[in-house]
C-alpha cells in the first residue's frame, strides 16, 4: 500500500510524527510525505522534524506564504504532479490549513481516495479560513477520522455517510502523553503562556491593542511567556504597536514542541487562540482564556478548563483573575492515546477490503 501524505504547518508536523512513525515500522506500507512550505521558518518546520523525528518529506514545494487563492492553487498544482507520479492508493491530510484543503482536492479530481485525520471539527464561522478549509475536506474526504462524539454528530448533520467515519480520539493526545511523561521541571517557569496567531485577531489592530493593554497590566502581577508566532510579529510591527508591549514581558520566538509542554505544564493559565494549545492545557490540567468568539472544542469549556474571551475592555484581566486558580472537571472526551495505532489498523483493514 502506498500513502501520499500532505503536511505543511506547524500542527500537521506535530501530528504527523505519531503516524508517520508508526508506518515507517510496517513492511508493506510506503508513505511518501510532502511538505507544501507553507512554514518555512525553522521554529515553525525543521524543528520539529528533529525533534519529533518525523522522516523526511520526500517532496517540498517550497510555496511561501502568498494570498489563499493563490498559495492554495500552487499547492494543488505541485500536489497533483507528485500524485500522479507517486499513484498512490491513498493520500492522507490533517486539519484545516490551506495545505489540508489542497492535498485533498488535488487527490479527489485524480478519484485518489482522501483520509482526512481530524474531521468534523466545526465553529460554524464561514470567516476563518480553517472552516472552508475543514467542510470542505470533508465532503471530498473518502475515510474520515474524528476526534470526538461532537465531531461525529456534525458530519452526520451534514450527510456524510456514517460507514465512512471513525472515532478514533485525537491524534495529538498521543503525542502530548509521549512527551509531557519525560518532562522534568529544569528551567524557569512561568505563570501565564500567551500564544496568538489567528487572522481573526492579528488582523485587527483594536483587537491587538487590547490584547496588549491586558497583557500589560497582568505583567505587574504575573510573570508572562510569549512566544510569538512571525504572523504576529509581522502584523503588530506594521500597526506599529509592538512596541507597547511592557518590557517585563517576555517574547520570544516561537518554541519547540517539547518546550511548549513543558511551559504548560507548570504554567497556571494559557492565554491562547490556538485550537491545538487548547487541548494541549486541557490534557496538562492548565486553565486556558481563549481569545475568540467560538471553540472547535467545546469540551474543554464543558469540563471547566476554558472559556472564550472577547479582546474588549478589561475582560482578558479580569477572566486571568477569575480563573487563574480555578480546577476544572476530569473528563476524557478525546479518546486514550492510543490513536495512531487506531488509525492506522483501520486504513489496513479498509484497504485489504
Ligand atoms: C496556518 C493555518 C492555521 C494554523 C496555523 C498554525 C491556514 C489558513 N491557517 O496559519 O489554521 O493554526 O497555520 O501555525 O492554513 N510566516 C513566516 N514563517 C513561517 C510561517 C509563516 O514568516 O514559517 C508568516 C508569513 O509571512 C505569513 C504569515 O506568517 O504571511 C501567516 O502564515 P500562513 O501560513 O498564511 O498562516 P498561519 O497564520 O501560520
Amino acid at each position: 500500500m502506498k500513502i501520499v501524505t500532505v503536511i505543511g504547518a506547524r500542527p500537521q508536523f506535530i501530528k504527523a510524527s505519531a503516524l508517520s512513525k508508526l508506518i515507517g515500522k510496517q513492511k508493506n506500507v510506503n508513505e511518501i510525505i510532502i511538505h507544501t512550505g507553507q512554514h518555512y521558518d525553522h521554529e515553525m518546520s525543521s524543528i520539529f522534524f528533529k525533534e519529533l523525528n518525523i522522516p523526511k518529506p520526500k517532496y517540498n514545494l517550497n510555496i511561501k506564504s502568498k494570498y489563499h487563492g493563490a498559495m492554495t492553487g500552487k499547492m494543488m498544482k505541485g500536489i497533483e504532479k507528485i500524485l500522479l507520479k507517486e499513484k498512490p492508493n491513498y493520500t492522507l491530510v490533517y486539519g484545516d490549513t490551506n495545505s489540508t484543503l489542497a492535498g485533498a482536492l488535488a487527490s479527489k479530481k485524480l478519484h485518489i481516495p482522501v483520509i482526512h485525520i481530524e474531521a468534523g471539527l466545526r465553529s460554524y464561522n464561514k470567516k476563518m479560513p480553517e472552516e472552508i478549509n475543514r467542510v470542505l475536506t470533508d465532503h471530498c474526504s473518502d475515510i474520515l477520522f474524528t476526534p470526538s462524539k461532537l465531531a461525529v454528530q456534525n458530519l452526520k448533520h451534514e450527510g456524510i455517510q456514517q460507514n465512512s467515519i471513525s472515532n478514533v480520539g485525537d491524534i495529538l493526545y498521543d503525542i502530548f502523553l509521549s512527551v509531557y511523561k519525560n518532562l522534568v521541571k529544569n528551567k524557569k517557569i512561568y505563570d501565564i503562556l500567551v500564544t496568538i496567531h489567528r487572522a481573526e485577531n492579528t488582523n485587527s489592530k483594536s483587537k491587538m491593542l487590547n490584547i496588549i493593554n491586558n497583557l500589560n497590566k497582568l505583567s505587574k502581577e504575573y510573570n508572562i511567556l510569549f512566544p510569538m508566532h512571525p504572523r504576529t510579529k509581522k502584523t503588530m510591527g506594521q500597526y506599529k504597536i509592538l512596541k507597547l508591549l511592557s518590557k517585563k514581558i517576555k517574547v520570544i520566538k516561537p518554541l519547540s514542541y517539547e518546550q511548549v509542554i513543558y511551559y504548560l505544564k507548570y504554567a497556571k493559565l494559557l492565554i491562547t487562540d490556538s485550537g491545538g494549545m487548547q487541548k494541549e492545557a486541557f490534557f496538562a490540567k492548565t486553565q486556558t482564556l481563549t481569545i475568540r468568539e467560538e471553540t472547535e472544542w467545546p469540551e474543554t469549556i464543558v469540563a471547566k478548563y476554558n472559556r472564550l474571551v472577547n479582546p474588549k475592555e478589561n475582560l482578558i484581566y479580569n477572566s486571568t483573575k477569575k480563573y487563574i486558580s480555578s480546577k476544572g472537571n476530569s473528563s476524557k472526551p478525546y479518546g486514550n492515546g492510543k490513536t495512531a495505532k487506531l488509525i492506522f489498523k483501520i486504513i489496513k483493514n479498509k484497504a485489504t477490503n
